[in-house]
This record gives structure tokens, sequence and C-alpha cells, in this order.
């Protein structure tokens, strides 16, 4: 591996390491003198020099272009820092093989990507199997696996238990209008839009659970933060209150940050891609919904509703709206309380107000609503009138209306989506840009 440092490097006078690495040309300059070429591999990078004569003279010197991959054998030796190498090291090339040359067509798609392509751009979403080469789209990729990591360590840390929930269903969770529906051996069922409903069926023998698992949503506009399928990092938390909700939410999201920051590696990441990322401080900013629509009133221009309207109590805060006041406050907001109408059934209400719920979407500067939670209903009358209020059949649901039956508990629980959480922390345009190859409506490919 091209990041390997477990070799002595030679200095011009004492002699270094003979090695055979292996890579793909990430550039190379053809001068008089010698050749220079950038090898990468999935690790690192390491410049390498070809003295000019037999080496440079060859058929396969003469193909080199970008990503042609190749075997060489040399001499590393150090180099000053002025010299400006990675790792301040060289290797000098004696011998070296051709592996699979690349057709010079590649140039054009891979420059494009680097000086960061429109990600709605057909052509590039084609070609995403070759974007994916370029420094920037492979170092969110790397980025991603980091928060996928810290994920983990995190609730491993909290003593959070990760489970599997299945992907094929037949109940809906964040209503109808967005099921993917399909042929279950002649019974209807659907792609899973949210693990939720299984994650409180098991807090009982698990204590607090977890997962990240893909999670499917028809939707049918095209937006910079809609996917019709992502990942989705769930948990649930028993014997808990709002509050405690709350908490735990800023703690996991502050402390996944520290874990990607205090690491350099991934944090050279943040770094390559969003130099001026800061850790969001603490205690998050809490604003109730209603406070929020009279926010959105009070600017001037009034921020205004979908119908062009000023926001009335009960108006959904569209997906514009959102992201202009996330942005001008430019800070993450926990938005709390929102009426029971234009949130999901399973809601507890407010026992302080029952026109709302506690409920919360956290919101981040960028991409607005990154994670969406609740308390969960856990009267089982309620819940019972809940499906009838929402028009749901409750018979496909005794499994999840047995939580109610069999020691119901005060629980809670939220959903972050990991490509908003990227796109915040990655400040990327879209979530296109931070999926090895993105679903949304209208593509299915590569
Ligand atoms: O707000 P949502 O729909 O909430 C739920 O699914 C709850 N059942 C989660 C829970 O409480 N366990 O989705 C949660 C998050 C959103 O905040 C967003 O980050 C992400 O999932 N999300 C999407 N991400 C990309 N594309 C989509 N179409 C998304 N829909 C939701
Ligand atoms: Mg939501």
């Amino acid at each position: 591996k091209l990041n390997n440092k477990d070799v002595t490097l030679g200095d011009g006078e004492i002699k270094g390491t003979r090695v055979k690495v292996y890579g793909r040309i990430l550039n190379f300059r053809a001068q008089k003198s010698a050749t220079f070429l950038d090898l990468k591999d999935g690790y690192g990078v390491l410049q390498c020099v070809l003295q000019a004569g037999d080496l440079t003279k060859c058929y396969d010197a003469l193909m080199f272009a970008q990503e042609t991959a190749l075997v060489l054998y040399g001499e590393l030796r150090k180099v000053p820092p002025a010299q400006k190498a990675p790792d301040n090291r060289e290797l000098h090339v004696d011998y070296f093989k051709v592996l699979g040359s690349a057709p010079s067509d590649l140039d054009a798609i891979s420059n494009k990507v680097s000086r960061q392509q429109d990600p709605w751009d057909a052509q590039m979403l084609d070609n995403r199997h070759l974007v994916l080469r370029g420094e920037n789209a492979s170092a969110v990729m790397k980025l991603r696996e980091a928060v996928e990591m810290a994920f983990i360590d995190t609730y491993r840390e909290m003593e959070f238990r990760k489970v599997s929930p299945p992907a094929m269903v037949q109940t809906q969770v964040e209503g109808g209008s967005t099921l993917f529906k399909y042929d279950y051996y002649g019974e209807e069922a659907y792609l899973t839009q949210s693990s939720q409903l299984y994650l409180e069926t098991v807090i009982q023998s698990l204590g607090n659970v977890w997962c990240l698992e893909k999670s499917f949503r028809a939707e049918r506009s095209l937006t910079r933060r809609h996917l019709s399928e992502y990942s989705h990092v769930e948990a649930e938390l028993d014997f808990i209150e709002f509050d405690d909700l709350l908490e735990h939410l800023e703690e996991i999201i502050s402390l996944v940050v520290d874990k990607i920051l205090n690491n350099p590696v991934s944090a050279a990441y943040v770094k390559l891609l969003n130099p001026d990322f800061q850790k969001p401080s603490r205690p998050f900013m809490r604003m109730k919904y209603a406070d929020a629509i009279e926010w959105l009133n009070k600017q001037d221009p009034p921020i205004l509703n979908e119908e062009g309207n000023l926001h009335v109590f009960g108006d959904d805060i569209a997906e514009a709206a959102e992201r202009r006041m996330t942005d001008i406050i430019n800070r993450p907001i926990f938005l709390t309380h929102f009426p029971v109408e234009i949130k999901a059934f399973y809601m507890k209400k407010d026992p302080n107000d029952l026109r709302v719920t506690e409920s919360v979407d956290v919101l981040m500067p960028g991409v607005g609503e990154i994670v969406g939670g609740s308390m969960r209903m856990d009267d089982y009358d309620e819940l019972i009138e809940a499906y009838k209020k929402n028009g749901i059949g409750h018979e496909p649901y005794y499994w999840y209306t047995d939580v109610r039956k069999y020691g119901s508990s005060p629980h809670g629980g939220y959903g972050l989506g990991l490509e908003r959480f990227l796109a915040w922390m990655a400040n990327r345009h879209t979530v296109r840009e931070t999926c090895l190859y993105p679903r949304f409506m209208g593509r299915c490919k590569p």
C-alpha cells in the first residue's frame, strides 16, 4: 500500500529499501531529464521518478495516461520538504510494467470532476463509476466510511445494541404516498421506509437499540436532498422523556463529529472537502414549531408558505423555507413540537398542549432536516385511535400494537439520514454526491 511508512528511506548517502509497488497514474509529467509520476492507490500517493533513457523511451512509457495501472520497482528515498512530494519521499524507478492501460479520454471526465462537476449532469451520473476515480468524489466516500465507523463506535460506547430489521415489509411508517410496492409471492409488500417500528419491538429484550439500514422512499420530486434509496441511522431509547431524547441527539452528533475531527486521516477529508467546517457548539438551539412559524413571518420580507401566504399554525414548513431559516440562523436547530396533523401517526402528544407532538427535527445549515425523531405513543387505546384517524388498517400492525399491551413504557427515537449528515459535514450541494451510486426518480443506473 502506498501509505506504508514501514520502509527505510535512503537519502543518497545511505541506500534505501528496494520496493515493488502497485498503483495507478494520478498524473504525470514527461520532462527532458526524467518522467515524474504521481502514483495512487486507495491509500495514498507516491511520487515516482523514471530517469530519461531506456525506461522512458519504451512503448509502455509512451502509453502513460491517467488511471494506467502499473507495477514499479525501485529505491525509496527521502526528499527535502521543499519538494512537496507526498510524505517527503520518492521512488527511483529501475523497472516497471504496465498492467492495464487506459484511454486518454478519461482525462476529460476526471478533470471535469476535480473542478467540482455539476451533480445533476446526466453525463456525470452515467459516468459515476469513473467520477468515483476523482479525488473529491473518492474523499467523500472515504469520509462516509469514517462516519459510519464513528456511529458504530459511539453507539458501542453508549451500550446501544445493533440490530438488523427486515427491508421487505407489509406496513408503512411515513405515509402511503412514498411506498415502493412490489409483488411478494402474490401478496402486496413494500420496501421499508424506516426500521423504527421494528426497533420499538426489541427495546424490551435488548435495551436501547440502533441500526444502519437502507430505507426506501418513492419520492416524486427532484430535490437536493431526496433519494429513493438512502442509508438510515435509527435508534430507539427505552424509559426516557422528551428532554432525554434531545440531549441524546446532541450527544451522538457531537461525539461522531469529534471522532471524525480527532482522527488525522478522516479530519483531512473534511479539510479537503469543507475547509470551513466547525464543530457545532453545545447546547444546540431549541425552537418550537409555533415560534418558527412566527420567525418566518417576521422576516423582512417574510418567508412565505407553499401557497405564497404567511405561515399559519398547521402549515408544513417546506424545504426551501426550512433551509433559509437554518442558513440565516447558521447553527444546528432542534425544531420541536410539530402539530399532530402534519406528523406521523405514532407520535406522542405533548401532555401540556394536545395540539402538538413531542417531536423533533434536527436542522443543519446548508441542508435543513437531517434527523426526524419523537416520543412514541405508548397508550394502547390512543394508538388504535391514531390508526383510525390516519386511515390505517390496524391488523397488519398487531405486532407493533402489542408493544403497548405487554409492558408498555415511555420511549422514543429518531432516524438520521446518513447522506444528509454527510452533505452537511462535507458541504456537498446535494445528497447525490454522498452515495456511491445515487438512486432518485428517473435514475436506477449504473
Ligand atoms: O423524518 P423521517 O421520515 O422519519 C422517519 O423515518 C422516522 N420513522 C425515523 C425514526 O424515528 N426512527 O426520516 C428520518 C430522516 C430524515 O430526517 C432525513 O435525514 C432522512 O431520514 N430522509 C431522507 N434522506 C434522503 N432521501 C430521502 N428521501 C429521505 N427521507 C428521509
Ligand atoms: Mg422528517
